[in-house]
């Protein structure tokens, strides 16, 4: 069981009547379905409140999804992704038993995880965190679906305000987040906060340097006239598959889309302890795309391994 922390003055949170409450300033947080929602009553911002319900619906439905889970970790998930850059995933979770997915959405790297197994054939303990709630939902359906024998926890809550103490984990898993928080510092500074030294960090955020990323901005700004339910209909309409309609929806509607590059990724991560920020190349090295398209994507979404 995690020791939760208040969001408000880091107290340690204990359970009473079936909610949380701070040992130090009295707040409360209630339990809705199971789930602690340790976020402020509203999330803090427009950009943030448009974020929780954007992911929830986005990602759809629990039946939409699981049908090409194992086949989407197989083709694009960490160990494939890992191999591809000469690292064995099972180096990088080795001894790794504290795990923190921080924006876990519908968790297609929870099922990973589990799949993978930990070590001495027990589960690793994985904290889900997001700010959506049917995205955790989802996520714990399908973990109690195909993994009786997981030790999962689930949390309402913000990667700016994450309420669980410092040095939580040995793994953090945080991929495709941080350019989504309105304030991305404060986010990361909080991911960082969480893991021990020893610890990694996968991570994964949009570049800055490329065509392909400047013409997000242009992809972004016509958007500001077309309604994401309009949008969302009129590509479920088309041939496409059900990744490439959210990859499009995700990058023309989602409140926030920060681009920062690799090198100031880079210095934030030495100043702050790592002592290996590695940068794992997807478009060349996974998807084997051409030397054009490479060029063309330049940063692209950037997936990094980080050690502490
Ligand atoms: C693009 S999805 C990525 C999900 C998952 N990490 C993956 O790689 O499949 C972004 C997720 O981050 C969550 N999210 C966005 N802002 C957040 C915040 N401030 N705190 C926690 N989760 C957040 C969203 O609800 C959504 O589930
Ligand atoms: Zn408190």
């Amino acid at each position: 069981m995690n020791t939760y922390r208040c969001i408000r003055c880091s107290g340690q949170l204990n359970a009473h009547d079936g909610r949380y409450e701070c040992a130090s300033c009295r707040a409360g947080y209630p339990v809705v379905d199971g789930i602690p929602q340790l976020i402020a009553e509203q999330p803090a911002t427009a950009g943030d409140r448009k974020t929780a319900s954007f992911f929830g619906d986005l990602f759809g439905s629990f039946d939409e999804w699981m049908h090409y889970l194992d086949q989407d970790t197989k083709k694009n998930g960490l160990r494939t992704m890992f191999a591809a850059n000469g690292i064995d995933l099972s180096e990088v979770l080795s001894s790794k038993e504290k795990v923190l997915e921080a924006g876990c959405g519908y968790g297609r790297y929870t099922y990973e995880l589990l799949k993978e197994g930990g070590p001495d054939g027990k589960q690793r303990e994985i904290t889900c965190l997001d700010l959506s709630q049917e995205n955790l939902v989802m996520n714990r359906r399908m973990t109690r679906t195909l993994f009786p024998d997981s030790r999962n926890e689930y949390v309402r809550g913000s990667v700016t305000a994450i309420p669980l103490p410092d040095r939580f984990c040995d793994l953090c898993i945080c991929t495709g987040v941080i350019h989504h928080i309105d304030d991305y510092w404060k986010g990361l500074d909080e991911v960082v906060r969480v893991i021990q030294p020893g610890g990694t960090l996968i991570f994964a955020v949009m570049g800055s340097r490329g065509l392909f990323l400047k013409l997000f901005w242009l992809w972004r700004l016509m958007n500001q006239c077309i309604p994401y339910a309009f949008a969302k209909k009129v590509l479920s309409g088309m041939r496409i598959s059900d990744q490439s309609r959210r990859y499009i929806l995700d990058a023309g509607w989602a409140a926030h889309y920060h681009q920062v590059g690799f090198k100031k990724l880079r210095s934030y991560f030495l100043a702050k302890g790592a002592t290996q920020v590695a940068f794992l190349e997807i478009y060349r090295k996974m998807y084997g795309y051409s030397p054009l398209n490479v060029w063309f994507r330049g940063e692209g979404f950037m997936h990094m391994l980080v050690r502490f």
